[in-house]
Parts: C-alpha cells; structure tokens; sequence
C-alpha cells in the first residue's frame, strides 16, 4: 500500500492539485501537525536532496567526487542521505570534518580548504587520511609540514587552492576568486607555494583548487575559474608534479525566483570535463564541491504571522514568528525569498505585505510580498534548505528552531527547537571562576 502511494508522491517542495504546499506530497501543515513541533520550522524533503546528489554523483567518471559542501546544511540526515549517494563531502573546519566522518564517509572522498585552520585542526585532517587538505597560502604549507613533522606521519595528501582573479556575476559577500579576496594563492605566489612543497619530506601535492564563488547561474563563468585550474595544472606537471585531481569548486547557482530557472547542475559538472580533456588532463579525476545546488530548493522555513501592524504612513508591516536569525540571507545578502501561504485559495484577493521578522535589527526584514488579507496563519518562507538553519543563531535568545526531514512522504526524523531553558543556560549559566581558586 504504502510503496504505490510513495511511489505517486511528488518530490520536493511543490503545490498538489488542493492548492496546499507540500512536501514529498504531503501538506506541509499535515507534517508539522504529526510531528508535533511549533514554529517557526524548517522541513525538508530527504528524498528530493538524495535525488540530485545522486544526479550528480553519476555524472562524473569513476574515482571522481562530487563533495558536498556540508556549510550549506549539515543535518545528519541530510549529510547521510547524500554520502549513501555516493557523495563525498568538502568541508571548512575542524568541527565540519569530525562531523562528515561521523556521518560515515570515506576519508578518500573529503576535501578540506579553510584560509586560517587551526593547527589542531590540521592535526584531525592529517590523522583521518583524507583526500586533500587544500592549502591556501605559503606560510600554511610550512606549518602544515611541521605539523605532519611532529606527528610522524610518512606523508599527507594535499592540494594547492588557487585564487585565479576571476570574477563571477553574484554578491560580493559571496564572490571568493578575485585577487583582493583572502581565499587560495595567487598565480605569483605558486612558484614559492610549489617550492616549500618540495623542500617538505612530507607532503605530497595531489590536486590543485579553485572555487571563485557562490549562486553562479551560467556555465560560463563557472568555466572560467575551470580554465584557470587546468592552465594551473599544465604548468605544475610541466615541472615534474603528479596530480591525481583537479577540483573545480562548487557555486553552482540555483533560482530563487519563480520567473528565472534553475540551471541544471550537472552543465557544470559537463563545463569542467570539458575544459579538462581540451587541456590534456582528461587523465585527471574531477572533485566539485556544491552546496546550495543540493539542498536550498528542498528545504522550506514555515513561519506564523504573529500579527499585521498597518502604520499611518500607509506601510502594512506582517510580523513573523521567523527572523533574520533562523534565515540570515535577506539581511546579509539581501536575498530575496519567496514567501507563500501554505494554502492557497483560487480567486482570494491580494495585498502588498512587508514581512518583517521579530529581531531587534532594521535588517530583520524579508522584503515586500504579495499575500492575502487578512493573512493565513502559516507561511512558507522558501528555498530554505542552504544556509539557512547552517547560519542560524540564538541572537536575541531566541532558541534555534526545530527541523522535520521527511523521506517517502512520511515524517523520517524530528530534530526538535531547542528549548528556552537550554537557550538561556547558555548565556546565564557561565561559571564565575573555571576551577575553585583560579581567578
Ligand atoms: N567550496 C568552497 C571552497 C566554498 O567556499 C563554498 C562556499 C562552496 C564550496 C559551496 O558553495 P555553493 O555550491 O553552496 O554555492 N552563505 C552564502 C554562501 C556562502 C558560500 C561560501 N562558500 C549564501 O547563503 O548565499
């Protein structure tokens, strides 16, 4: 009974025939009544996300990689979902590592880049083996081989992460590959880069990186960090190098409006083979890193209008129950997401509304929406699977909310809102004194 019906269930985040908001089919309002959470919640659909890691994943030749990069959401079941996928996963951090070999990946399968790591948290890369630690200046390499040095480890796989000046299309809070950025190691610097390297009994160069931003939405530009790798590569086995990868990066971009589309991700996926074979490195194994492309259109933020305020001026404000902290997007990058009831009514009139989250910060505010009026009690903020709750806070002690992933149309795990208690005990419960008779 259940594997017909699963098998009619729409994927994703997507209207049934009633008008109502669902997700993998079922109503959204159903879901959070049967897992029995409040608001504001994220759901996501486990089966949509699996689906376009495994896309990816078959789209590239044997022993490449598509890692995911877990920033963008790093919930266990969503990191899972994909590593059973085939994916592996690229991370930024001690703390993103320990949870991407937690979830079960191969270390083979991990790429590590991060412009300031710690040296314990070069210490956790080098003890898990991992494909590649993705250097991103001179002075890392050094400490890097102290480190493999000190822990007497005979060798440690590592790339060279490349900053090609390359300009892309997007927010410049997001744009990583231009030559004022703090990211990789620009084209002058990779003969000294190349240089330590050799001088180090311990490393051994395996790929080379780029990753020159985030939401790019044509091939193009994608391209163009692409070549820049490949030309990179042509120069460093030139000099004798043996790479066994070449890593593009992710920023594959993904519409967040409903009159532009979504590019389908695995264009990049075919740019960056492309590219390679047309440099001679079709030899090479391709790793990408997307984020965003995996996760943000199947996650939905449901927020619940806590009351109109219509001011004299004529603005109508619609006050939320979800704020800049569970969805930092609008306000850091001024994203726009669209805001929709859960149900929809055919014929019901609409107003302008300005939704506004209950932060006290200007920028706590969504922007300018078509809605109903009077207002439904639930909206669905969307697009809200990529950093979404990943850069959510506690700011204002407000605790962080509650997430639903579902997988074949049915509630498939609850990560339940931190409670106000656990909330406040972070900010209220610092001891005075760390032991007795320390100051
Ligand atoms: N690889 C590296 C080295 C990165 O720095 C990033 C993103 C990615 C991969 C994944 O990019 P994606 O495929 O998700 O675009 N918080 C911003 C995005 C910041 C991205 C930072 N780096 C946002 O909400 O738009």
């Amino acid at each position: 009974m259940r594997s017909e019906r699963s098998a009619d269930l729409q994927q994703g985040i997507a209207r049934d025939g009633a008008g109502r908001l669902c997700c993998g089919g079922v109503p959204l309002s159903e879901l959070i009544r049967s897992a029995g959470v409040g608001t504001p919640v994220y759901v996501y659909d486990l089966d949509a996300i699996a689906a376009v890691g495994r896309k990816l994943a078959t789209a590239l030749p044997r022993g490449s990689v598509c890692a995911y990069a877990i920033k963008a959401n790093g919930a266990g079941p969503i990191v899972r979902a994909l590593v059973h996928e085939g994916c592996g996963v690229d991370v930024v951090s001690g703390g993103e590592l320990a949870a991407a070999l937690s979830c079960g990946v191969s270390p083979d399968r991990v790429v590590y880049s991060g412009v300031a790591k710690r040296d314990d948290e070069l210490d956790r890369a080098i003890g898990a083996g991992i494909r590649g630690i993705h250097v991103e200046s001179v002075e890392e390499i050094e400490r890097l081989s102290a480190r493999a040095e000190a822990l007497g480890v005979p060798y440690v796989g590592i790339g060279i992460r490349h900053n090609p000046d390359v300009e892309v299309e997007t927010h410049a809070n997001i744009a990583t590959g231009h030559d004022e950025a703090k990211f990789g190691i620009a084209a002058e610097d990779i003969g000294p880069a190349l240089e330590a390297i050799s001088r180090s009994p311990r490393l051994r160069l395996r790929g080379l990186s780029a990753h020159v931003g985030s939401q790019i939405m044509r091939e193009e530009e994608y391209q163009a960090g692409v070549k820049a790798v490949c030309e990179l590569a042509t120069a460093v086995r030139a000099k004798g190098f043996s790479l066994r990868y070449l890593d593009t990066g992710g920023g594959f971009g993904v519409s967040y409006r409903d009159e532009h589309a979504t590019p389908d991700p695995t264009r990049f996926v075919a740019t960056a083979l492309a590219e390679m074979k047309a440099h001679g490195h079709g030899d090479l194994q391709l790793v990408i890193e997307p984020g965003r492309a995996l996760v943000a259109a199947h996650g939905v933020l449901v927020t619940r209008v806590i009351q109109p305020k219509c001011s004299r001026t004529g603005r109508r404000w619609l006050l939320v129950d979800a704020g800049m902290n569970d969805l930092i997007r609008p306000a850091l990058y001024q994203a726009h997401h669209r805001i929709e009831p859960l149900e929809v009514t055919p014929g019901e009139g609409r107003v302008a509304w300005r939704v506004a989250g209950p932060v006290c910060e200007s920028s706590d505010d969504f922007g300018e929406y078509l809605l109903p009026d009077p207002p439904p009690a639930l909206l669905a903020i969307r697009d809200a699977g990529a950093y979404g709750r990943s850069m959510a806070s506690a700011y204002n002690a407000r605790p962080l909310a509650a997430e639903i992933f579902v997988a074949r149309g049915a509630v498939r795990a609850v990560r339940d809102a931190d409670t106000l208690a656990e909330t406040i005990d972070r900010e209220l419960g610092v001891p005075l004194v760390r032991k007795a008779g320390s100051v």
